[in-house]
């Protein structure tokens, strides 16, 4: 397999500036022998502070969501513009919060993908069911219809550009992880989808992560799984002596 390991760090809704600086610093420092692809993604505020102190080092500065449109009147909205202009290279997109809390749907998340494709950002392409829908036995067709409506439009050749990050929802948060087993029956089948949709070497080329509660103690077992290429690291990417772990394992 060629894939390679890909740990990124959401850090949501959370850190000042300063804050944000600080911990920055501690991964820059963490990781400069870090052997897998690293992001972190601070709010839109800390941008520009964390920009500075990860440029020229293995740590990838992400974006949590972009707006659909590239200027205009939409308040409260950040445009792939101006996330370029900060130095920005990869943009999470349909994370559950913006699926479920903001109702963001498939569509808009669509026309988010093709635009940040479009300005040569990385896309970081969110799905994951919720815990009802697993209860009802749909956590594949939810998350195939996520990947199908993500991908509609996207030509093949954009596809070096996108990674997946299947976060259940019921995971994410909460403690409670997948198993590792549970995760990669998942990844296998979006892989799987992405191979109806593309090619067998599309389909052994793209990057998959899980999120949802992933902490030191379990990074391991899932990364040791066949379709798992990295993580999607919410809570424990607040601290530097959580995610160091984490990006480090072995
Ligand atoms: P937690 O790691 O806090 O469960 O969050 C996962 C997530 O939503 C990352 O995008």
């Amino acid at each position: 397999m060629s894939r390679q390991y890909y740990i990124a760090g959401n850090w949501k809704m959370h850190k000042t500036r300063s804050e944000a600086a600080e911990l920055t610093k501690s991964l820059v420092e963490g990781l400069k022998d870090g052997k897998h692809k690293y992001l972190i993604a601070p709010p839109f505020t800390a941008l520009e502070t964390v920009g500075a102190i990860v440029r020229g080092t293995n740590i990838r500065l992400g974006a949590q969501d972009a707006a659909a449109e590239e200027q205009g009147a939409h308040t409260g909205e950040v445009s792939v513009l101006m996330l370029k202009d900060l130095g920005v290279q990869s943009i999470i997109l349909g994370h559950s919060e913006r699926r479920h809390t903001y109702k963001e749907d498939d569509a808009l998340i669509n026309k988010k993908v093709k635009l940040a494709l479009k300005y040569g950002f990385e896309v970081i392409l969110c799905v994951g069911e919720t815990l009802e829908e697993r209860e009802c036995g749909q956590a594949e067709v939810v998350c195939e219809n996520q990947v199908l409506w993500g991908f509609a439009g996207v030509p093949k050749d954009a596809l070096a550009n996108i990674v997946i990050a299947y976060e259940p929802v019921w995971a994410i948060g909460t403690g409670k992880t997948a198993t590792p087993e549970d995760a990669d029956a998942i990844h296998a089948y979006i892989r799987k989808v992405i191979g109806r949709l593309y090619g067998a070497d599309a389909a052994d080329r793209i990057v998959i992560q899980y999120g949802g509660s992933v902490k030191p103690e379990n990074v391991t077992q899932l990364m040791a799984k066949e379709n798992i290429d990295g993580a999607l690291v919410g809570g424990a990417s607040l601290k530097a002596d959580a995610f160091l772990p984490i990006a480090k394992f072995a």
